[in-house]
């Protein structure tokens, strides 16, 4: 008899332990054994895919609403039904697999859809390279929404519901993902504003650090945060501030693509550039497109130089230079997004 009470306290001892253990939200997620890879890699414009990351990359698949089979790592996958979990039971917030892990060919096959749909410029800002895309590691997912039981995965869609976004950019950090396209930072990203778009760092605390922060991987990984842009849009009677913005983040996405080259402030340059003259010298520079540009803009902005000359590549600039006024301009057709066209002195 004595013996019963004490294997039975032994099994409720190690039912307890191993409930205590594993309390929390993390539990399933984190037990999961993992690839042998290094889940803080940095892939961006400048930084592509580390070699021999596929021997070492295992994955999975997942099922989402749409019938789709996404593939993605393992461990990114289970934090991933982890944080779905959670934001269903406690947030009512219903999120699904997009697209997680892409091949070279998949990716380019996305860019030329981008590129034709909406033309070159905002394809650059939303799609990396195949070979510099994130989505190579298997790490990076890419969400969608549930609402009200309809599917809701076009960008331009998504974007139109940023209360559902913040539940679950709180939570994501939780479950060892950042939020990597951060609005304002398209100068390091090199990306505008992608709130889907979550990559998985195996490690909650380093995470959490990260988002409080405000900053991004490239900020974390290089150790320094990277100062403010100062953009100042002025006063228009012909562009809305959102119009003015979409142009900005063009010009600034150039910026994340120049190694060494830093960009401190910019500014909407006025309505009086807007003009005849400019348009035809525009239009003239784009010759053999079938769209006439309808619009310009000039932003000036002031940036330093890339130090190494190594990393001026075709760039005309000095090394290590302050450049102040430098001139950017783009143009837009009746019914298409904004087009960088030319930069420099004039
Ligand atoms: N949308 C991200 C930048 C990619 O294509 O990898
Ligand atoms: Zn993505």
């Amino acid at each position: 008899m004595k013996k019963i009470t004490a294997l039975i306290t032994l099994i409720c001892l190690m039912f307890a332990l191993t409930a205590c253990g594993g309390a929390g939200p993390e539990t399933s997620f984190e037990s999961t054994k993992g690839s042998d890879i290094d889940y803080m890699a940095l892939v961006n414009k400048l930084n592509p895919l580390p070699e021999g990351w596929e021997k070492n990359l295992k994955t999975t698949t997942v099922k989402n609403s749409r019938g789709d089979e996404v593939e993605a790592e393992v461990k990114a996958v289970a934090a991933f039904e982890a944080l779905k979990q959670d934001l269903e039971e406690n947030d009512g917030v219903y999120i699904e697999l997009d697209s997680a892990r892409r091949s070279v060919k998949e990716q380019q096959a996305i860019m030329d859809d981008f590129t034709k749909e909406y033309g070159a410029d905002y394809a650059k800002k939303t799609v990396a390279e195949p070979g510099y895309s994130e989505h190579h590691t298997g790490l990076a997912l890419d969400l969608y929404l549930r609402i009200d039981g309809k599917d809701v995965y076009l960008n331009e869609e998504m974007v139109q519901h940023p209360e559902i976004w913040e539940k679950i950019h709180a939570k994501i950090a939780d479950y060892g993902f950042i939020l990597r396209y951060l609005e304002d930072k398209e100068h390091i990203t090199g990306y505008g504003y992608e709130p889907w778009h979550i990559r998985y760092i195996d490690d909650p605390a380093k995470a959490k650090e990260i988002t409080s922060k405000g900053i991004t991987l490239e900020e974390f990984v290089a150790g320094k945060e990277a100062p403010e842009v100062d953009i100042d849009y002025g006063y228009s009677k012909i562009f809305t501030k959102d119009e003015l913005k979409e142009a900005a983040v063009q010009i600034k996405c150039s910026f994340a693509s120049w190694k060494g080259c830093e960009l401190h402030s910019m500014k909407y340059a006025g309505d009086e550039n807007n003009n005849k003259e400019n348009l035809e010298w525009l239009n003239d520079l784009n010759e053999g497109q079938d769209e006439k540009y309808v619009d310009c803009v000039k932003f000036t902005t002031n940036f330093h130089s890339p130090v190494d000359e190594a990393d001026l590549k075709e760039t005309a600039w000095e090394p290590d230079k302050e450049y102040k006024d430098y001139e950017w301009w783009l143009a837009r057709t009746a019914d298409g997004g904004w087009d960088l066209v030319s930069w420099g002195y004039n």
